[in-house]
This record gives C-alpha cells, sequence and structure tokens, in this order.
C-alpha cells in the first residue's frame, strides 16, 4: 500500500491523479491529519501495511516563515521526522520533496546534489533540517529537490501572471534571479514509475524541466502561450526588473540552477523542456487535468 500525504496540494493533486490513472492502491492523507502531530499520524496508520510513503505535505509560505518559524520549522523538519521514523518502523520507503531554496545561490553555474546548503531563508533552513532528518533516519527513502514548481492544481507563479495579464498594461518581472521551472506532473510522473516500478536507486536528487531561464523570461513565456490559447486579449507590457527594485521578505537565491545529471543517469530518465512542460501546462489546464 502507498500512503499519499498532502493529497490536497499542488503536487500531491497531480500524483493522486497519476495513482488513479496507474491502477495504484493508496490512502491518502492532508491537513487533516497533521504532519507535526505524531500521534494524529500514528493513529491514522497503525493498521496499515506500507511500502511506500510519499510526503508532498510542506509548510510553503516562503516570506511568511521568515515571521513563522516556528511553523515553518514544525511541519517542514519535525513533521517530516514524524513521517520518516513511521516509515522505518514500518519498514516503507520515503518519497519526499525539498527545494532549490536549501542552496545560497551564490555559485555560478549548476547545482550539483554535493554541493555544500547554505539556505538564506527560513523555509530554505526548515527545509533542509527536514532532508537531515530523513537521511539520519532512513537508508530508503528519495529526496528530490526541486524549483518553481508549477502545475494546474495549484497557486503558482504561472496561474499569478495568467490574473495579472488581465489586470494590468505593464508587468515588472525580476529578470536577475536564474533558475529552472518545473512542472508537477513531471515530477508526479516521475514519482508514480519509482513505486509503479519498485525502482531502488535510493539518494538525493536535483529534479526540474531541462533549460536555465530567469523569471522575466519565464513571465514572458507565459505571456506569449496565453495570447495563443486566447486566454487573454490585453497588451502587456512585461519588463525586467532587478531583485533590488522587488525586494521581498525572504531572500530567494540569486542563481539555483540544478544539475539533474544524477537523476538522469541513475533513475534513466529523459526530461523535456521547461518550455514543452509550459505548452502541456496550458493543454491541462483547459481540460482540468
Ligand atoms: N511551490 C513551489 O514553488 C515549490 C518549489 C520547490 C519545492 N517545493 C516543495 O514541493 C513540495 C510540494 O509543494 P506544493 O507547491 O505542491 O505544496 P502545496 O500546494 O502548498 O501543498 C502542500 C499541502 O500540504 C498541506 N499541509 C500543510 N501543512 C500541513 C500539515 N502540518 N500536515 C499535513 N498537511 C499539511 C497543505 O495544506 P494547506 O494548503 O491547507 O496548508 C497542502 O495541501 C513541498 O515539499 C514544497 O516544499 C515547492
Amino acid at each position: 500500500m502507498i500512503w499519499l500525504i498532502g493529497n490536497r496540494g499542488m503536487l500531491g493533486t497531480d500524483i493522486e491523479n497519476g495513482l488513479i490513472d496507474n491502477y495504484i492502491d493508496f490512502i491518502a492523507t492532508d491537513k487533516e491529519i497533521d504532519i507535526a502531530d505524531d500521534d494524529a499520524l500514528r493513529k491514522y496508520i497503525k493498521d496499515y501495511y506500507i511500502d511506500w510513503i510519499i510526503n508532498c505535505s510542506a509548510y510553503t509560505a516562503v516570506d511568511k516563515a521568515e515571521d513563522e518559524r516556528d511553523l515553518a520549522f514544525k511541519v517542514n523538519a519535525e513533521g517530516v521526522l514524524n513521517i520518516a521514523r513511521i516509515a522505518k518502523e514500518k519498514n516503507a520507503s520515503l518519497i519526499h520533496i525539498s527545494t532549490d531554496y536549501v542552496f545560497s545561490g551564490e555559485k555560478d553555474g549548476e547545482y550539483k546534489e554535493k554541493d555544500a546548503a547554505g539556505p538564506k531563508s527560513v523555509y530554505g533552513l526548515s527545509k533542509l533540517q527536514g532532508e537531515k532528518n530523513v537521511m539520519d533516519m532512513l537508508d530508503r527513502y528519495y529526496i528530490f529537490r526541486v524549483s518553481w514548481l508549477f502545475g494546474v492544481h495549484g497557486n503558482n507563479f504561472v496561474y499569478t501572471m495568467l490574473r495579472l495579464f488581465k489586470e494590468r498594461d505593464e508587468l515588472k518581472v525580476v529578470s536577475d534571479q536564474y533558475g529552472s521551472p518545473t512542472y508537477s506532473r513531471d515530477l508526479a510522473d516521475l514519482i508514480i514509475s519509482i513505486v509503479k516500478n519498485n525502482v531502488k536507486n535510493f539518494g538525493l536528487y536535483h529534479f526540474t524541466n531541462e533549460g536555465r531561464t530567469n523569471w522575466h523570461e519565464f513571465a514572458a513565456a507565459i505571456y506569449s502561450r496565453a495570447k495563443k490559447n486566447r486566454l487573454t486579449e490585453r497588451e502587456v507590457a512585461i519588463l525586467p526588473i532587478t531583485t533590488a527594485e522587488y525586494p521581498t521578505r525572504a531572500e530567494r537565491p540569486k542563481n539555483s540552477y540544478l544539475s539533474k545529471d544524477k537523476v538522469k543517469k541513475k533513475l534513466g530518465i529523459k526530461i523535456r523542456s521547461w518550455q514543452d512542460a509550459l505548452d502541456d501546462f496550458f493543454k491541462k489546464m483547459r481540460n482540468n487535468r
């Protein structure tokens, strides 16, 4: 049996749909079983035999985390420790999701899995502690660090842009933060193939779509597709600005371009470009899938 945690989130919904499409048996929980509440988790799972736990739940409010440090750590570090401990006791393998925000962003070029972490935000620190808790507790785990996650079933940058295209004639978007978007459906497909085929090349991996970009270029690509799909009729000027011109509560890495060499080699996968993934997003959005 598979236990999907966080099934109502953006990635969790894509994984749940994938499990259903592949006729894979699973049980699923979200906020009603708080991962920070060890007793609640144990009570829920005690009568199940579990092969895999897939954890998509997290505290994901990056800016708010600067003021809610305790809550961010309670969920992203303690909650993940609770899940890892249960995985160990149940002899289950764990798939857990982490983030490019564990890096400082000061490196030139691509970040590999073995590069030193150095989070600049509370969110990044809490997620890094979650990774450590998994690695200390378990041998059989996958941790996928992903960046700039977007999907049909959740709040994300693509939907924010689509909303703003309807409201504004001019948009200023940061052009000096570099990284790669990750399409949650592509990550979901990878995770489904792992549990379906019982793939056991455990470890820490980076996963994003192919191609390096910045938020301004990503916004422009969303705009051109919104036009093509007739989701906006308006002419919107999308202007590049610097991070200094758009300060946020939490500091983001300047460069969080993640190397996919390890995941491609060890898990034998091909990854499509973020532009192709974005095309698929628009197709799926129309069909609400
Ligand atoms: N979104 C990104 O850009 C991004 C980038 C890099 C990495 N990630 C990582 O990718 C993973 C999936 O992200 P996502 O964007 O799909 O997340 P999401 O949409 O925010 O989904 C997370 C789910 O977990 C639930 N949840 C929150 N606290 C919980 C708790 N204490 N117990 C149980 N469930 C709880 C949330 O419920 P509520 O919505 O009701 O709070 C939500 O349904 C996360 O690990 C995230 O850190 C995301």
